[in-house]
């Protein structure tokens, strides 16, 4: 069977990402079950140029197709910061409490019609052959008053989803996956693999 090599070393990404592409006929690698190690530098404009380089760079070390992403928080309010410096925003180390906090603080008086805001999930294909392709998926939501929820990572606690009245912290894994950007982005990568015979 052919092998896919997804380029991160997050465990629940790759669990997640063996949920939606299993059944695809390839063998699903992380980075490091395929024996690549890489410190790739994301100097890309987009969430898509970032997943590109990373997807590029892992698969020219490695002469197997590659999946790689890119996700961030963009809030419109805020021009879209933190975008593609979600992960850096005040700094690597800050602690999500502060970085939370903070966007909060930004958003004071702000009033819900403008506190819109959308996580993005860039997920990149590159094939030995030089072929590539990117799609990207979204979830749309609100920042919140507070932090709210225990689940989930990074800026979840103060993403709310007005429709649902919580925030993505407040859903379990199987529910935020079946609507997160990341979870849609696979889903898209999935049907473009498939419908133009790329595997
Ligand atoms: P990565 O590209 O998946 O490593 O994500 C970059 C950064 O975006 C993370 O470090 C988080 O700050 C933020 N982020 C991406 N996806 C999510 C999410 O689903 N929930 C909360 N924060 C996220």
């Amino acid at each position: 069977m052919k092998r896919l090599i997804f380029a991160t070393g997050n465990k629940d990404k790759m669990k997640e990402i063996r949920e939606i592409l299993g059944d695809l006929p390839v063998e699903i690698l992380s980075m490091k079950e395929a024996g690549i190690q890489a410190d790739i530098e994301e100097n890309g404009k987009s969430f898509e140029e970032n997943a590109l380089i990373k997807a590029r760079a892992v698969c020219r070390l490695a002469g197997e197709m590659v999946l790689a992403d890119d996700s961030g928080l963009e809030i419109d309010y805020l021009n879209g910061e933190p975008g593609i410096y979600s992960a850096r925003y005040m700094g690597e180390d800050t602690s999500y409490k502060i970085k939370n906090q903070n966007l909060i603080d930004r958003l004071a008086g702000v009033p819900d019609e403008e506190r819109t805001a959308r996580f993005v999930c860039a997920i990149a294909a590159a094939f030995p052959d030089g072929r590539e392709c990117v799609v990207r998926g979204t979830i749309e939501g609100m920042i919140g008053y507070e932090e709210r929820g225990e689940n989930g990572f990074g800026y979840d606690p103060i993403f709310y989803l007005p429709d649902r009245g919580v925030s993505t912290a407040e859903l379990s894994r199987e529910e935020k996956n079946s609507i997160s950007h990341r979870g849609n982005a696979l889903k898209k990568m999935k049907e473009l693999l498939e419908k133009e015979d790329l595997l």
